[in-house]
């Protein structure tokens, strides 16, 4: 799932109107990964809070949540998306990190769905 942060740390606003529909799954089973959209710099203090509602959901409906990635290398002063020290996904950041993102995605995807991605 990827997540774009707005409106100063909430999911935007096409995540908000899903969000109870998401509760009426069951991701039993089932490998989830987090892509969070943000920026670290205009943004430092909510720096893509926005993934963290749907992350929540996603546990209580009982889904294997893959692909934390560490916060070393980013620039932010909070974020709920660190839980236990790390990024709870992917943190994508064009607008401070554009040259890594591809890398970034790549590693990321191959290191986490590299099965799925070959049943492609
Ligand atoms: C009004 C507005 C509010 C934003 N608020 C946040 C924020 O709280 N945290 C954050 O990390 N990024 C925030 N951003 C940055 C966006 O998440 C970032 O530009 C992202 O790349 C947008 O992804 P999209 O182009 O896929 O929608 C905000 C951007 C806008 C325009």
């Amino acid at each position: 799932f990827i997540i774009p942060t707005y409106g100063f740390g909430v999911p935007h606003q096409e995540w908000i109107n899903v969000i109870e529909k998401l509760r009426e799954i069951d991701f039993s089973g089932k490998d989830v990964g987090l892509i969070g959209r943000g920026n670290q710099g205009f943004y430092a203090a909510t720096f893509v809070n926005g993934m963290k509602p749907i992350y929540d959901v996603l546990l209580e409906k009982n889904a294997n949540i893959v692909g934390e990635t560490s916060i070393e290398g980013y620039d932010f002063v909070k974020s709920t998306a660190v839980v236990n020290g790390k990024f709870i996904g992917l943190v994508l950041d064009e607008m401070f990190m554009l040259k890594e993102i591809k890398d970034r995605l790549n590693n990321w995807l191959i290191e986490n769905f590299e099965e799925d991605l070959n049943e492609k």
